[in-house]
């Protein structure tokens, strides 16, 4: 029954380092892992590319509900064109945090995501995995960290990919995307209920996955 399968839902701000831990406690646990700020960038990247207005929720909605992405080692391809760089481009990810406050690109892309519930279990990262995708997952994490930790991870990870970046600029942007990603009115970031809070401002990648690790085993 593909619904017995457990999921672990990390929710968090942009880069608070929910992505590497989700992936790092997948793998530990030998579980299957959904990116969903991928999707979202994803459906970013074709409305850019096929010239879809902001405003147009409908069409927004169409072209979601049409991603069949493919995910395989790390690499994402979409429409036979591996995308995995692209879509980390912060004008795609800013117009991602724009697209997403439309209900309609929401409902569109919320099948897409349960699709990655599998056995033996699925570690999902996204700001509402545990208040609105998978709601019965059996533990809910938010990990945050201040913006000024988030922007330097940001700052590095860019320049890991070969990209430039000013550390002052991601602040800012961060704090745009923060706002308007609590505010909106569907989904907006907020912890689940019964989700454990973890600051990891200053821990390390091993320690955040070695609590949630405990989290789980004690669950
Ligand atoms: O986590 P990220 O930076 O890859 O996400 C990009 C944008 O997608 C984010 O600013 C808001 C949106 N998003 C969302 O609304 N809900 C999710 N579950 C994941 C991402």
């Amino acid at each position: 029954m593909e619904h017995a399968a457990p999921v672990i839902a990390i929710d968090g701000p942009t880069a608070s380092g929910k992505g590497t831990v989700a992936q790092r406690v997948a793998s530990a646990l030998g579980w299957h892992y959904l990116d969903s700020g991928a999707l979202y960038r994803l459906a970013a990247l074709r409305a850019l590319e096929t010239g879809i207005s902001v405003s147009d929720a409908r069409a927004l909605a169409e072209a979601a509900r049409t991603l069949d992405p493919v995910f395989s080692d790390g690499r994402i391809t979409l429409d036979g064109r591996e995308v995995t760089d692209d879509i980390r481009r912060e004008d795609v990810g800013l117009l991602a945090s724009r697209i997403a406050v439309h209900p309609e690109l929401r409902a569109a892309l919320l099948e897409l995501q349960r699709s990655f519930r599998r056995p033996p279990g699925l570690v999902a990262d996204g700001r509402d995995m545990g208040t609105v995708v998978f709601p019965d997952a059996r533990l809910k994490v938010f990990l945050t960290a201040t913006a000024e930790a988030r922007a330097e991870r940001r700052h590095k990870q860019l320049s890991d990919k070969g990209f430039s970046s000013s550390i002052a600029a991601l602040l800012q942007d961060l704090k745009v995307r923060d706002e308007r990603d609590s505010s909106r009115s569907t989904a907006p970031l907020k912890p689940a209920e019964d989700a454990r809070r973890l600051d990891s401002s200053d821990l390390t990648i091993d320690q955040v996955v070695a609590q949630i690790l405990d989290w789980h085993g004690k669950g």
